[in-house]
C-alpha cells in the first residue's frame, strides 16, 4: 500500500498504525484505538448498540452510551475525518484505506505476478491487530482471534500460490525459502510439501524428496492418524519409480510455449531470483537506441547486471533472437557464439515448421552450406556435404539465412560477453551489420570491461563508432531503492539494517547482493528451524566463499605488476594513492604505473580523484586483503607504516 497521498491510512496487519501523510497518528486511549481497528475492518456502518455490547459489556445501558459518545468525540477532535456518525450508527469514512482489504483482494483474485505477489505478502507484517487487546472486553479479543486466524490463512495462501509462482519460474531455492516460511504457519499443509518435493526433485535432490516425503507421512501420522493425500502419494511413487512427472511437464510446456514465438529460452533457473527492478531508465534508453542496423553495446563492470538487463530486453521482444555467449575458454573456436546461437534459435523456434520455408527460400548451396556450419537445421539430411566450409561461404549463407528470416519477423542478434568473441565471429558480425542497413535486424551486445585485451574488438568499436553505427550503455550500480528492494525481497519486509549491509557491501553491484543475500540464507537455514536473529548474521563484514572463489580466478589472469599493486593496495584501504603503493612495493615506478592500469582496465579500482584510486567495491579489497598470506600482509603493513612515517 502506497503511502504517499494524504489519505488515512489504517494498518491492521501486524501492530496496528493509523497514519496520515506518513505521519504516525497517536491516540492516547486504547479504547478509541480498538474503536477505530474494528470500525476499520468491518467497513459498513455498525449500529450503536453493537459498539456497547463489545466495548462496554460490564456498564450500565447509560454510563456505556456516555462512554462511546466521549470516546466518539475524542476520536473526532485528534482525527478529524475518519469517522462519520449518527445517532444510530457509526462507520469508518469511506476514503480511509486499510491494508487488510488490498490484501484479501489480492490473494482471493491470484495472481501470476510473482512481484506482485510479494508486495502483496509483504503487507503481512504479522498476525492482525498483533499485541493489541481490551482487558473489559472479552468478546472484541475473541473477534481479533478469529480474524488473526482468517488472515494468517490468507497469508497460507498466499506463500503456497508464491512457491508455484517460484516452481514454475524453475527457482527452486526461492520456492524452498517461501515453503520453509509458510509451514511454521501451517506445518500440516500438504500442498506445501507437495510443492517441496517438487523443488528438491527438478534440482536433483533425491535425498531431500525423501526426507520431505517422509517427514509429512510421519507428522500427519502423529498428528491426525492419516496417511498423505492421494495426489502427494503418487507424485512420490513416480520420483522413485522414475516415471514423468505431470507438474514438470506442465511448467516446460508454458517455457517452451514462450521459447517458440522468438527462438529464445530466458532460462530463469537461477540461484537467487530477484524481481528486475532499478533499471528503468537504461531498458528505456535501449529500446530507444536499438535501431536497425546498428550496434548497441551494453557495458559495465563484472556483476552489474548486463546479461540480465539484455534478458530482459529478450523477453519483451516480438520477433526472432539469435542468442550467442562468448566464453572465456572457447574464444579460440572459430564461430562459436554464432554457431550456439543458431544452434540455440533452431532448438527453440518451432524449427519443423520453418525449416521447408528457409530451404525452399534460400539458394541450395547456401543451405549445404549453413547445413555444415550447423549440421542440427536438417538432422535427417543424409545426402553428403558438398565442400569443406570455407569461411567466406559460412558468413554469406547466414548473412542470407537471417535475410530470410527478418523477412518473416524482425530479428534481434544478441551477443553476450563480446570482449571473448573469437576474431571470425567478429568479422561475420562486422559484415552482417554492414549489409543489414536496410534490412530489419537489430544487434545488441553486452561488453565485460577487459576488452582492451582483443586489439580487433577494439578497432571494430572505433569503425562503428566513426561510421555512427554504435551506441554505447554505460550501467551503473543500482540505487538505494533497488538496494531495498533487494532486502525486502528477501526478507518479506523492511529492515533498515540489511539494507545498509547490502548498500555497504555491495555498493550496489546486483551479483554481489545475491551472493550476500545467499550467505545469510545458508546460515539462517544453517540454524535449527530459522530462529536466529538477522542482525547477528549481518552486522558484520562477510565475504561469502563464492564470491572469494569468483575473484581468486580474476586474480589469477593479473599481469605480475597489477597484482602486486593490488595486494598493496588492500593493506592501504579503500582508497590509496601512486607514492604509496611505490614506497610499499619493490615495483620501479613504470612497473606500479603499468600495475594501476591494468587494474582500471578489469575494472577492479576506479580513479578517485587526480591523486588517488579507490577499489571499485569494497569485495574486491577485502578478497585481495584475506588472499595474502600472513608474512606478505605484514611486510606490507610495515613498508606502508614506514613509508607514512616518512
Ligand atoms: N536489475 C536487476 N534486478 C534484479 N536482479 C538483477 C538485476 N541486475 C542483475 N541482477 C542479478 O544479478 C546477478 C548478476 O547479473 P548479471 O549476470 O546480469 O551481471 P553481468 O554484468 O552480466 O555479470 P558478468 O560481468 O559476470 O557477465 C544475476 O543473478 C542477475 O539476475
Ligand atoms: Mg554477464
Amino acid at each position: 500500500m502506497s503511502t504517499h497521498d494524504n489519505a488515512l491510512r489504517i494498518f491492521l496487519l501486524g501492530k496496528p498504525i493509523i497514519s496520515s501523510n506518513e505521519l504516525q497518528l497517536q491516540l492516547k486511549r486504547k479504547k478509541c484505538r480498538g474503536l477505530i481497528y474494528y470500525l476499520a475492518e468491518q467497513n459498513r456502518p455498525i449500529g450503536r448498540e453493537r459498539l456497547i455490547e463489545l466495548f462496554w459489556p460490564n456498564r450500565d445501558i447509560y454510563s456505556a452510551q456516555h462512554n462511546l459518545n466521549v470516546h466518539l468525540y475524542e476520536i473526532k477532535k485528534y482525527i478529524p475525518n475518519i469517522i462519520i456518525s449518527n445517532e444510530a450508527y457509526v462507520s469508518i469514512a469511506p476514503e480511509v484505506k486499510r491494508d487488510t482489504q488490498i490484501f484479501e483482494s489480492f490473494i482471493v483474485n491470484n495472481s501470476n505476478s510473482i512481484k506482485d505477489t510479494l508486495s502483496t505478502l509483504n503487507l503481512y507484517r504479522g498476525d492482525f491487530l498483533d499485541g493489541f487487546s481490551l482487558s473489559e472486553s472479552p468478546a472484541f479479543n475473541d473477534w481479533i482471534i478469529l480474524l488473526q486466524e482468517h488472515y494468517k490463512m490468507l497469508m497460507l495462501r498466499g506463500l503456497v500460490t508464491l512457491s508455484e509462482l517460484y516452481l514454475d519460474a524453475c527457482d527452486y531455492q526461492q520456492c524452498l525459502f517461501v515453503i520453509q516460511k509458510a509451514l511454521s504457519i501451517d506445518p500440516l499443509c500438504e500442498e506445501l510439501y507437495r510443492n517441496a518435493i517438487l523443488a528438491h526433485y527438478h534440482m536433483g535432490n533425491y535425498l531431500k524428496v525423501t526426507q520431505a516425503y517422509e517427514k509429512l507421512r510421519h507428522i500427519l501420522s502423529e498428528e491426525v492418524g492419516l496417511p498423505p493425500m492421494k495426489e502427494v502419494q503418487e507424485l512420490y511413487a513416480a520420483i522413485i519409480n522414475e516415471k514423468p512427472i505431470k507438474e514438470f511437464v506442465h511448467a516446460q510446456q508454458r517455457i517452451n510455449k514462450n521459447a517458440q514465438k522468438t527462438g529464445y529460452n530466458h532460462g530463469a533457473a537461477s540461484r537467487f531470483y530477484v524481481p528486475f527492478n532499478g533499471r528503468d531508465g537504461e531498458m528505456k534508453m535501449l529500446e530507444r537506441l536499438c535501431l536497425p542496423g546498428k550496434l548497441v553495446l551494453v557495458h559495465g563492470s563484472p556483476g552489474i547486471g548486463k546479461t540480465r538487463l539484455i534478458q530482459e530486453f529478450m523477453q519483451n521482444w516480438e520477433g526472432f533472437i539469435f542468442y550467442g555467449e562468448c566464453l572465456e575458454l572457447n574464444n579460440n573456436i572459430l564461430f562459436h557464439p554464432i554457431s550456439s546461437a543458431i544452434r540455440r534459435f533452431i532448438q527453440t523456434v518451432n524449427w519443423d515448421e520453418l525449416k521447408e520455408d528457409v530451404k525452399t527460400e534460400l539458394s541450395p548451396d547456401w543451405w549445404g552450406e549453413l547445413r555444415c556450419f550447423v549440421p542440427e537445421i536438417a538432422p535427417q539430411d543424409k545426402s553428403p556435404f558438398q565442400k569443406p566450409c570455407h569461411d567466406y561461404d559460412i558468413i554469406e549463407s547466414i548473412y542470407q539465412f537471417i535475410v530470410i528470416l527478418s523477412k518473416k519477423r524482425k530479428l534481434l542478434f544478441a551477443i553476450d560477453d563480446i570482449q571473448w568473441i573469437d576474431n571470425n565471429s567478429l568479422i561475420l558480425l562486422g559484415n552482417i551489420i554492414e549489409y543489414s542497413e536496410n534490412l530489419d535486424v537489430f544487434f545488441l551486445c553486452t561488453e565485460g570491461l577487459l576488452s582492451g585485451i582483443n586489439p580487433m574488438l577494439v578497432k571494430f568499436k572505433q569503425l562503428l563508432n566513426k561510421l555512427n553505427m554504435l551506441n554505447v550503455i554505460s550501467l551503473k550500480p543500482l540505487d538505494n531503492a533497488s538496494i531495498r528492494v533487494f532486502a525486502q525481497y528477501f526478507q518479506m519486509g523492511d529492515s533498515e539494517v540489511l539494507v545498509d549491509w547490502l548498500k555497504k557491501l555491495s555498493d550496489g553491484n546486483p551479483s554481489i547482493m545475491i551472493e550476500l543475500l545467499r550467505y545469510a540464507r545458508d546460515k539462517i537455514e544453517a540454524a535449527l528451524e530459522g530462529n536466529v536473529d538477522i542482525n547477528s548474521i549481518i552486522n558484520k563484514f562477510v565475504l561469502p566463499q563464492t564470491i572469494r572463489d569468483g575473484l581468486f580466478s580474476q586474480f589469477v589472469d593479473l599481469s605480475e605488476q597489477a597484482r602486486n599493486v593490488l595486494d598493496a593496495a588492500a593493506v592501504c584501504g579503500k582508497v590509496f594513492d601512486y607514492a604509496t603503493i611505490v614506497k610499499a612495493t619493490n615495483l620501479s615506478k613504470t612497473e606500479v604505473l603499468k600495475g594501476i592500469e591494468d587494474l582500471l582496465e578489469k575494472g577492479f579500482i576506479v580513479i578517485d580523484n587526480e591523486q588517488r584510486y579507490a577499489f571499485d567495491n569494497p569485495m574486491v579489497r577485502e578478497g585481495a586483503y584475506q588472499l595474502l598470506t600472513p608474512s606478505r600482509r605484514q611486510w606490507l603493513h610495515s613498508n606502508i607504516a614506514l613509508s607514512v612515517q616518512e
